[in-house]
């Protein structure tokens, strides 16, 4: 049976005034219901209900909402001074400091007031949901309801149970983040919960990819967003987070699971934290944000030749998209018949999609010398970037020939050093990768880790998606290598990956 979401009649108190408390006190008074706000710093829960209802204004002025029900939202929103004020609510949201004795200590004193039948929930981004319940005499009355910044806008919300955590009332949050606009999805307390676990590879692996010189953060950034459709790279989003933020939730992750090399925090980022390059509120971070500071650029090759004995292989998307984009370019080329996994071959140079494997061991493997590697596009017809990578084995031409056939198909083009992986599949694979195994493990299901990621933090696919996508077998290959080229691990492959590949399935399959 599903539970119904509270009624609009249920009061709500929701403890903390600051960042999330506030927004989730306005989606909740937005919604229809009386809200109590209590903070501990005096002046805070007026200080949010003033600027709640000037967002209110804004949202008037901008026609998403009427004057009436502004003015309503704005009546129902009351500060608390103590505690005993929550005793009528009927669902307590707590948004306070993320420290487990303080947020223990806050639910105690609530247990001593609130009606038995009033749900607790937590807004924590890391603390186990379970472990805040243990000091409960009822522990099962704690759900974890763990919205996004900024509240008001970020749709999604994770609805979390701890081991005690009553299934009844785990739905009936479900129902009513529902109820207030929100895309809820169900997660069991683990670390990370979905989608602060799921997120670490992309920050990681471009963390790896900038200590392994594969190439400059602007050009990294630059490939992650024009050919893997990410909105920010990952250098600007750490930037943009703060390093402080970022590199605590990671080393968080990483030690809640016993140090497991998945989440292995950064030493580049530890630098960045030490030195106080926070990233835009220090003004410097990965890019530097001084008022006349220089915009940082992504390295893109200058205008190489054309390849004039151009050959397309097979019907892969990366080829068929290359086929289209050089027709619509009146650009001659045949189609030939494949005899490995070959995209294209330009007057001699062979070009691969990564496999995780270098361009350099490719080369070595295939005996094939002229050889070069692309990444993965999002959406190969619309990218208006791709990165290559030249095997140490090619002469000096073998790039510019390369370049040359990406050049006139539309595409800019970076170059990397020969790293494994590049970075768009590499990173991709690593994601899905770590869906996979919260999925294996029971933390949701594959259609909420993918709407985690989409909604949570904006990826343009869900990783598992993505993976079905470029194809499990693919990206089980390309994490193979990782795992060989690296002997770490990090790249071991998730069960859940292995048994579909064993099934013959795809993950949504
Ligand atoms: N900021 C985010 O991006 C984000 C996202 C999701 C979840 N969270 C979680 O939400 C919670 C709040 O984060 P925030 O960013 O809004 O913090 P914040 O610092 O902006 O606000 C916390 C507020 O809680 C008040 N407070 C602290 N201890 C209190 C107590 N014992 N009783 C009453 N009030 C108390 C503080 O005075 C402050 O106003 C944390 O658990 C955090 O991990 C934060």
């Amino acid at each position: 049976m599903n539970f119904q979401a509270l009624s609009t009649s249920t009061s709500i108190g929701v403890i903390g005034a600051g960042a999330m408390g506030a927004g989730i006190a306005q989606i909740a008074a937005a919604a229809g219901h009386t809200v109590h706000i209590l903070d501990a710093r005096e002046g805070a829960a007026a200080q949010a209900i003033a600027n709640i209802q000037a967002q209110f204004l804004k949202l008037v002025a901008k026609g998403k909402m009427t004057a009436e029900d502004a003015n309503a939202a704005a009546q129902r929103l009351m500060p608390a001074s103590l505690i005993s004020e929550l005793s009528s609510t009927g669902l307590v949201i707590e948004a306070i400091v993320e420290n487990l004795d303080v947020k223990r200590e806050l639910f105690s004193s609530l247990e001593a007031v609130c009606d038995a039948s009033c749900i607790f929930a937590t807004n924590t981004s890391s603390i186990s949901i379970t472990s805040i319940a243990a000091s409960l005499k009822n522990p099962a009355r704690l759900v974890g309801m763990h919205f996004f910044n900024p509240a008001p806008l970020m749709a999604l919300v994770e609805i979390i149970s701890g081991l005690a955590t009553s299934k009844e009332l785990a739905e009936t949050l479900y129902a009513t983040a529902k109820a207030w606009g929100k895309t809820p999805v169900y997660a069991k307390s683990t670390p990370g919960f979905i989608v602060n676990r799921v997120a670490r590879p992309f920050y990681a692996e471009g963390l790896r990819l900038l200590n392994e010189g594969a190439a400059d953060c602007a050009t990294l950034d630059a490939i992650m967003r024009e050919s893997g459709g990410f909105k920010m790279g990952p250098f600007e989003l750490m930037d943009m987070i703060g390093h402080d933020v970022n590199f605590a939730v990671t080393q968080s992750v990483w030690r809640a699971f016993y140090n497991d090399q998945r989440f292995l925090p950064s030493l580049i980022q530890q630098e960045m934290v030490e030195a106080g390059h926070l990233g835009k509120k220090t003004k410097r971070g990965f890019y530097n944000y001084d008022d006349h500071a220089t915009p940082s650029m992504p390295n893109t090759e200058g205008l190489a030749k054309r390849p004039l004995d151009i050959t397309i292989f097979g019907n892969s998307r990366a080829a068929s998209a290359l086929a289209h984009r050089l027709h619509s370019a009146s650009i001659v080329f045949v189609q030939g018949e494949a005899s490995d996994d070959r995209i294209v071959q330009a007057d001699g140079v062979v070009i691969y999609e990564t496999d995780g494997r270098t361009a350099t061991h490719r080369a070595q493997a295939n005996g094939i010398h002229q050889l070069v590697l692309s990444d993965i596009a999002l959406d190969y017809e619309k990218a208006t970037r791709i990165a290559i990578t030249v095997a140490h084995q090619a002469n000096s031409q073998t790039k510019q020939i390369a370049i040359g056939l990406f050049q006139v198909a539309g595409y800019h083009v970076s170059s990397l050093n020969d790293v494994a992986g590049m970075a768009v599949m590499r990173t991709v694979s690593m994601l899905a990768n770590e869906a996979a195994d919260a999925v294996n493990q029971g933390v949701c299901d594959a259609a909420s880790a993918d709407t985690a990621m989409r909604l949570g933090v904006n990826y343009p696919r869900g990783p598992l998606a993505w993976a079905d996508e470029i194809g499990i077998l693919k990206v089980n290959q390309v994490l193979k290598h990782l795992n060989d080229f690296y002997g770490e691990d990090r790249y071991r492959v998730s069960p859940l990956i292995q048994q579909c590949i064993f099934a013959g399935t795809t993950i949504y399959a």
